[in-house]
């Protein structure tokens, strides 16, 4: 099984960000823990970052064929981005929406998110873990 992980806007700058909402691993540091759990289970992982809408559009569209699964921080983006729910779909694959933080228990705008209806399920609040738990649990998704 092959996922991509994908992180939207800032997410490259977690380590100089809040801590107190992000907690202080880079996300090198956190690819690396990701990488170890995915090499426990079985499952083949690439990462892709972004700061820019139509580039994290982009890498959206490019899954479609290459991987099984997803897993998608779109960071601000996920609270108002159109054009990253539209992609969604076209990536035919289920997709596990996640952040570090739990976004319905921060500042009105984060707790909407317009990327939720499209993907399988969301995991957030778990800081470096949430994405841990996302891998875990889109590798049991066809289980269920
Ligand atoms: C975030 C939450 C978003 O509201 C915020 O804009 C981020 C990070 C998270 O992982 O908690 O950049 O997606």
């Amino acid at each position: 099984m092959k996922v991509i992980i994908i992180n939207g806007p800032n997410l490259n700058m977690l380590g100089f960000r809040d801590a107190k909402a992000y907690g202080s691993q880079t996300l090198d540091e956190i690819n690396e823990a990701i990488s170890k759990r995915a090499a426990k289970i079985g499952v083949e992982v690439s990462f892709f970052q972004s700061n820019c809408e139509g580039e994290l559009v982009s890498a959206i569209q490019n899954a479609r064929g290459v991987y099984d699964a997803m897993i998608l921080n779109a960071g601000a983006y996920t609270h108002y981005s159109y054009a990253i729910a539209d992609a969604i779909p076209i990536a035919n694959m289920p997709v596990v929406e996640v952040h570090l933080s739990n976004i319905h228990a921060r500042e009105a705008f984060r707790d909407v998110s317009v990327i939720a209806p499209l993907c399988v399920g969301q995991i957030c609040g778990f800081g470096a873990n949430s994405y841990i738990i996302a891998l875990d649990a889109v590798v049991r998704y066809n289980d269920k």
